[in-house]
């Protein structure tokens, strides 16, 4: 089992990514129905973002629902907007407590009311906290945001603020919906699966993927104290030599 001593404080990812996945089988495992491990999901959130602020991390980005969870079953939609917005709103005194800023990513008019306004009033109250951001992706997916991002270039382009020919990578950059972070220099996903599933697609291009058995539910922070000692392990070449590195 891995504690903070193992890591190196110095050398922290100033980013981190989390698809969190396996509620829906963590609750078949205990005969339950799929809500119930969403539910229980709750529980690794609330211990991994207050692992990451302790530790010093600046950004947390939470893959809590994406463009394609639109197509589950309706009672399944329902419970985990229910969720979210009672999470949310819980929640928002654990963050102003923890100094933790809200923000999200994510088509929030595809949202319900609701849960929209919750989002909305917890990003609000946040907004001034410095030690972490906390950023949910709701209602995202990454082929949506460049489709959206590409829409915003061309209208400038047409407008005849842009020439097509200053477009370059910060162009791009900026106009996501992550304009202003930093990418994510670890990504992780639980369960076993190794996809990336429409995630920040654009913003992983170096990060170093982490994947665990653990189904979400059980994710804690030891998990997530594992994930990073494996980050800092590894040699991040950036496409040069490890000769080059260490000269
Ligand atoms: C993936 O498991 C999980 C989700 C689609 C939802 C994650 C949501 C939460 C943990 C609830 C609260 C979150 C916040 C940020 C307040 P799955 O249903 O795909 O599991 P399966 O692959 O086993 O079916």
């Amino acid at each position: 089992m891995f504690s903070k001593e193992d890591i190196n404080l110095d050398a922290l990812p100033k980013h981190i990514a989390v698809i969190m996945d396996g509620n829906g089988r963590w609750a078949k495992m205990k005969g339950k129905i799929r809500t119930f491990g969403h539910e229980n999901g709750v529980k690794a959130v609330r211990d991994t973002v207050e692992a990451a602020a302790e530790l010093g991390v600046s950004y947390l980005t939470l893959y809590a629902f994406s463009t394609e969870n639109w197509n589950r079953p309706k009672y399944e939609i329902n419970a985990l907007m229910t969720l979210l917005v009672s999470t949310i709103s819980k929640e928002t005194k654990t963050l102003m407590d923890n100094n933790i800023r809200l923000e999200s990513i994510g088509d929030m008019s595809a949202l319900p009311k609701k849960c929209m306004k919750e989002l909305l009033e917890a990003k609000a109250k946040t907004a001034g906290n410095t030690r972490m951001t906390l950023v949910l992706a709701l209602s995202y997916s990454s082929r949506w945001e460049i489709k959206e991002a590409m829409q915003k270039i061309a209208i400038q382009v047409k407008s005849g603020e842009l020439q097509p020919e200053n477009i370059n990578e910060a162009t791009i950059a900026e106009n996501l919906n992550t304009a202003g972070m930093p990418d994510p220099e670890l990504l992780i996903r639980t369960s076993g699966e190794h996809r990336i599933s429409n995630f920040l697609l654009w913003q992983i291009s170096y990060a170093e993927l982490y994947f665990t058995d653990k189904l979400w539910p059980d994710f804690r922070r030891e998990d997530l104290y594992e994930a990073i000692v494996s980050y800092q392990r590894r040699e991040r070449r950036f496409g040069k030599t490890s000769e080059q590195l260490s000269a």
